[in-house]
């Protein structure tokens, strides 16, 4: 494997724009799969939950093409699509040399096809544009390559078009990745230095890791260690998805490949990490580990209580697959015994608790998502808090400092007064606003985080009847008139639905708060308050009046399926209730906080 012959590339795109369906055509036109294969890999997609194709599974393929006579090893390294996983998509370019852009020929240019591109681009990578779904009636090539140019600068003619699905163009593409992307350079003789791009857990074989060799070779048998935390290990197992395993006895200057080396979990691996020879290794890692953050936290509670060891359980079987979200254990009064768990953003929330209430058979409370708060308190500490019911209390705070984030909507220009007017009601910055066509636009703002978490992506998709996209980007920590606003339920702190909100939102998040937890909890045997409170200052107030029947009253009478219907309704409902001192609350009325921002 002389590594003039290789090239390593990743595809970006944004979510849709073919990323899959491509990269099984050029397996298929590297005759890696079959043409029965490739049409069952359409198929699939039809399926909603859908398995991703063979290269997603993969997460990194390697195939053999020839090109006028030659044989090149290609390496075709995967990437998520999504915003909240920047850094997931910045640590799988740093194994690469180039990316194919792949845009949409119908939708154009979209929010992550820019992001990504100016990800591979600060890697230093060479970008082939690729225009795709090219068959499609409602292609308009030469609009799209009009926006490629004034997002990216990329020269129109050098940007080819092709069709994944039909595989138009695909020759070309390859010919292209060839001439244009450089082969990997590094000294065969130096030692060994791999760095770990992704890695998977896998029930029989334990941590597979990913790496791509940068000097010298990696061999089974030989002792290896990993840099960061200098753990070592002994190879057992060498290969490279093709897109079958093919095991292999060595991996050498810039191969990409998988190692199996008794690793027992996916937390003794670090993406980023360098592996060396544990003998005479190398001095100084490569360049690119970064601890990935998390950016959004909740609270999760078990809704019965006694199942706190099973969330327990759930949680740490789910971190065998995914690193990048934490959890530590935390204690409400209202809510019992949790955990406190950090995602990389929304969208990794969402998976996170629908794989969890999926495949532990929990059914779980959520309290409401939280951004990370920087705190100087007046004794000069910082404090990093990322659960607000541990916000200091006023008068011990010199400066509460909050994340933002640089925003980027993609829009048709029609819009812009729409989310101009989104982004004041939450605080945003304006930036800029720059064409890249007359008809489309990039707004930019700069927002606090927290007012971005809960719903602005679906605002914006409402607000664009489904054009607009975003992007984001983090910023860091920036001062602001920050304050805890506290929940009273019948003279008791209800520490779940503490929330951070700016002093001058204050007053009216406070009253839509209390007005909406008084729709959302039912009406007990006697009279309940529901204050909220900005330290010991109450700064508004409901009282849901005392019931007077039971509920089964309203069935007297009535024929007795009904009535037991009705007592299973309640059960149900009752499952995912908390009682909170002599009130009980649901799981809508924690959640009905955010809705009241
Ligand atoms: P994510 O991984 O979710 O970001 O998606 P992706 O970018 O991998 O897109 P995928 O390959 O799943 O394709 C998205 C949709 O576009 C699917 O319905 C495909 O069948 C369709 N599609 C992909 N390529 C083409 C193409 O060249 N022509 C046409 N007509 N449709 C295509």
């Amino acid at each position: 494997h002389d590594p003039k012959f290789i090239r390593n590339f990743s595809i970006v795109a944004h979510i849709d724009h073919g990323k899959s369906t491509l990269a099984d055509q050029l397996l298929l036109q590297s005759g890696a799969i079959s043409q029965r294969e490739f049409r069952e890999q359409l198929l699939d997609d039809m399926d909603l939950e859908r398995e991703r194709g063979i290269t997603i599974k993969a997460r990194a393929v390697s195939l053999h093409y020839t090109l006028d006579g030659q044989k090149y090893e290609l390496n075709l390294i995967d990437t998520p699509g999504h915003v909240d996983f920047h850094y997931e998509v910045s640590r799988s370019l740093a194994a690469c040399e180039g990316a194919i852009l792949l845009v949409d020929a119908s939708q154009g240019v979209q929010a992550q096809t820019v992001a990504n591109a100016y990800l591979a681009i600060a890697g230093d990578l060479t970008l082939v544009a690729a225009l795709n779904k090219i068959d499609m009636q409602a292609a308009r090539p030469d609009e799209v390559k009009e926006e490629v140019f004034n997002t990216l600068g990329l020269d129109p003619d050098e940007i080819l078009a092709v069709s994944g699905k039909t595989g138009v163009g695909v020759p070309e593409l390859f010919r292209t990745l060839i001439d244009r992307i450089p082969a990997p350079s590094g000294d065969q003789k130096a030692p060994l230095r791999a760095l770990i791009f992704d890695s998977k857990y896998n029930d029989y074989q334990g941590v597979v890791v990913y790496v791509r060799v940068v000097d010298g070779t990696i061999r089974v048998g030989q002792k290896i260690k990993l840099m960061a935390m200098g753990q070592e290990y002994e190879v057992i197992g060498l290969g490279q998805f093709r897109p079958r395993e093919v095991a292999c006895d060595e991996l050498g200057v810039g191969q990409v490949g998988f190692v199996v080396a008794n690793i027992k979990q996916l937390v003794d691996v670090r993406v980023g990490d360098t592996i060396t020879a544990a003998h005479r290794g190398a001095e100084k890692a490569l360049a690119g580990y970064k601890e990935p953050s998390q950016v959004v936290y909740c609270g999760l509670f078990p809704a019965t209580h006694n199942q706190f060891e099973d969330l327990r359980t759930a949680l740490q079987k789910l971190a065998l697959n995914d690193s990048s979200f934490t959890f530590e254990p935390e204690t409400s009064d209202a809510l019992g015994f949790g955990f406190r768990c950090g995602f990389l953003g929304m969208l990794h929330m969402e998976i996170v608790q629908q794989r969890l209430e999926r495949e532990s058979d929990l059914s779980l409370v959520q309290t409401a998502p939280n951004v990370t708060y920087e705190i100087v308190t007046r004794k000069g500490e910082t404090l990093y808090v990322s659960n607000p019911t541990r916000i200091p209390e006023p008068g011990e705070i010199e400066e509460f400092r909050e994340p933002y984030a640089r925003v980027n909507f993609l829009i048709p220009a029609d819009n812009i007064g729409v989310i101009m007017t989104l982004c004041e009601e939450r605080r945003g910055d304006y930036i800029k606003t720059d064409y890249i066509t007359p008809t489309r636009v990039i707004v930019t703002y700069e927002l606090p985080l927290a007012e971005m978490i809960y719903d602005l992506y679906d605002k914006l998709k409402s607000a664009t009847r489904g054009f607009g996209t975003m992007d984001y980007e983090l910023l860091g920590f920036r001062p602001n008139t920050l304050v805890r606003l506290d929940v009273l339920v019948a003279g008791d702190r209800v520490d779940a639905l503490s929330v951070v909100v700016h002093r001058d939102f204050a007053d009216r998040r406070g009253r839509k708060l209390v007005k909406k937890l008084k729709e959302e909890i039912d009406r007990h045997q006697f009279e309940v308050a529901i204050q909220a409170a900005i330290g010991s200052k109450v700064i508004a107030r409901e009282t849901i009046s005392a019931l007077r029947k039971n509920v089964t009253a309203k069935c007297y009478g009535g024929d007795i399926t009904r009535k037991r219907k009705l007592l299973e309704k309640q059960k149900e409902g009752k499952k995912r209730m908390k009682q909170v001192g002599n009130v009980e609350i649901s799981q809508e009325a924690f959640l009905s906080v955010l809705e009241a921002g």
